[in-house]
């Protein structure tokens, strides 16, 4: 009984966050936030770190940068940008005119945002509207320990943001590199050893 009284009361709070246009994302929200903008794969056009840019064709916006409020970044996940690479994650976007006002018979067909290779429902759209907001949004620069909470901690991948943190060549990204080179170098040898049809017949 308490515990569901406390849920409630949760709940009416965090109505009354949105509704004041205060976005703050509790733990446990940023965690479903995080989940969906891996899991639909935001990833592959933002980046982990939101930044976007090009290479994945066509720019995606840099999410660290938007000027947008969590309603108008709701909107965008779940329309898409007309005329844009921005795809539309709610599955329904353009069938009734709840986006834009527009269906999709009202759109020249190259003007219909993408659809969404993962379509999420509205409640992961909500996520990750505020997990954008709340984690990328204003955020500057990419750091170590965002990258450690996006990747996990102590996440190879995140190596770069270290040295960029401590400024310059350190004693253990050198030995991570050189670590790393012995692999590449293992890699190569194995690489030849199985070119050969001999050496391998006489595995
Ligand atoms: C296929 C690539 C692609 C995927 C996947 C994608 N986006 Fe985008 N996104 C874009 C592009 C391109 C733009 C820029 C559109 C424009 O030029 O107006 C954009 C724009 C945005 C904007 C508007 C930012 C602004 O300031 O105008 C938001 C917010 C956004 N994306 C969030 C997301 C989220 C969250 C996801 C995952 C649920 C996602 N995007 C998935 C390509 C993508």
């Amino acid at each position: 009984m308490m515990k569901r009284f406390r849920y409630v009361s949760a709940a009416v709070f965090a109505a009354m966050m949105a509704g004041s246009g205060i976005a703050r994302a509790d733990a446990n929200s940023t965690d479903e936030g995080l989940r969906v903008f891996k899991a639909a794969n935001c990833v592959g056009c933002h980046k982990w770190t939101g930044a976007g840019g090009g290479g994945y064709g066509g720019a995606a916006a840099n999410l660290r940068k938007t000027k947008l409020t969590l309603e108008q970044i709701e909107l965008t996940i779940r329309c898409g940008r007309i005329s844009k690479g921005m795809p539309h994650f709610d599955p329904d976007a353009y069938t009734d005119g709840r986006c834009y006002g527009m269906k999709a018979s009202q759109l020249e067909p190259g003007r219909i945002p993408p659809e969404a290779d993962h379509p999420l429902r509205q409640a992961d759209i909500d996520a990750v509207a505020k997990y954008v907001v709340a984690n990328i949004k204003g955020q500057g620069e990419a750091t170590l320990d965002q990258c450690h909470s996006f990747f996990g901690a102590g996440s190879r991948v995140c190596d770069m943001y270290a040295k960029q943190d401590e400024g310059g060549t350190q004693h253990a990204s050198a030995e991570q590199q050189e670590t790393a080179e012995t692999h590449h170098h293992m890699k190569v040898e194995a690489a030849t050893d199985s070119n050969a049809p001999h050496q391998d017949a006489e595995k």
